[in-house]
């Protein structure tokens, strides 16, 4: 059966080869049909007991979440300017790219009620109107609305007023670089000299850790000059002005050269005749470190003699904030 059929198809195989050559492009024609794209759904893992509760009620919480933060910076959130921002914001969030519009909670959409009791009942009306409160009785009113919305005084709103949140979900389409520029562009554009805006939430997580990112802390070059083991120090984050962090100086690190240093390492590790060392706060070298990241992060400097602040160590004046510490974060691909 076998040798008849490879015999018939022999026998006929110009025809044969025309016949695949017109199946061949039948399927090419959808070829520009072809989409390649990441399904957020597919990348969790199926058999986690969380993942099946989500699949079992896909409109109870959503992986795709995201929190924005409208605060004021002094005083609280009842002013037009604040309101009005986060009106302006949850309408512009509304017409982001991918996003899914029931799931938009914000102090300015009606799905925030306030209760008040009537004669015939219970009515349950919107906590702000089609427009940010603006004249001192509109203000007043909204914020006696809020108090009468346990919902919106609990989770909308920080204890300390000064605070509120505009939550949002994408869909499963969503395209991260596509919406995540729009959202980020939209609190760039928030921000300003009475307002702070925070965004947060799974996807934002997974955006900026796609992209490299930098932390510089900055400490004053009169503080650097002087420092000491222990001594508690005040580091400011380069991008955050607001945010300083307390610290100590916890060990030393180092990064001499010599003439034909280095030989012993595999050119893949090698920095040129440069070693590197920790020292603890003794002064003894701290032989729990593992010095191998020390050369594979400093090695993409090799341009440079291997050192980072190549530049920055150049032109750094005393009397400038010097950066302290860096550390570049990439995603393992
Ligand atoms: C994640 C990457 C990374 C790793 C790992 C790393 N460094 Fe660095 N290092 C940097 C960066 C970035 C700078 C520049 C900071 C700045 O701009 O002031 C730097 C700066 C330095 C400097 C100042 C000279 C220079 O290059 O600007 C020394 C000394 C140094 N590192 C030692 C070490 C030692 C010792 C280790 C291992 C324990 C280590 N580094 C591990 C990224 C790294």
């Amino acid at each position: 059966m076998n040798f008849r059929l490879a015999k018939w198809i022999m026998d006929h195989r110009v025809s044969v080869g025309i016949l695949f050559i017109i199946v061949t492009m039948g399927f090419m024609v959808g070829i520009p049909h072809v989409q390649i794209r990441t399904i957020f759904k597919d990348l969790l893992p199926h058999d986690d007991p969380f993942v099946q509760v989500y699949y079992d009620h896909p409109n109870f919480g959503n992986p795709l979440l995201i929190s924005v933060m409208v605060k004021r910076k002094v005083g609280d959130i009842y002013n037009h300017e604040t309101l009005n921002k986060v009106w302006q914001m949850t309408r512009d969030l509304d017409l982001a790219p991918h996003v899914n519009h029931d799931t938009l909670i914000s102090i300015s959409t009606e799905k925030l009620r306030y209760a008040e009791a009537t004669k015939d009942g219970v009515d349950l009306q919107a906590l702000m109107d089609n427009h940010a409160p603006k004249s001192p009785e509109e203000l007043a009113e909204f914020r006696s609305r809020v108090q009468r919305s346990p919902n919106a005084r609990s989770f909308y709103i920080s204890p300390d007023e000064t605070a509120t949140l505009i939550t949002v979900a994408f869909l499963d389409s969503v395209d991260y670089g596509e919406s995540f520029k729009y959202v980020h562009d939209l609190v760039e554009k928030a921000q300003d000299a009475d307002h702070i805006v925070y965004v947060a939430g799974q996807p934002i997580l997974t955006l900026y850790s796609d992209d490299r990112f930098e932390m510089s802390f900055l400490v004053p070059a009169p503080t650097f000059q002087t420092l000491r083991l222990g001594q508690q120090i005040e580091v400011k984050v380069a991008d955050l002005p607001d945010l300083s962090l307390k610290g100590e100086i916890a060990g030393y690190g180092v990064m001499e050269k010599g003439s034909g240093w280095g030989a012993e390492y595999p050119p893949e590790l090698r920095n040129g005749e440069w070693e590197y060392r920790v020292f603890t706060a003794q002064k003894t070298p701290n032989t729990q470190m593992k010095l191998n990241a020390c050369f594979e992060c400093h090695k993409a400097q090799a341009s440079h003699d291997f050192i980072h602040a190549y530049e920055k160590l150049q032109e750094a004046s005393p009397l400038r904030s010097i950066p302290l510490w860096q550390n570049r974060h990439r995603r393992p691909s």
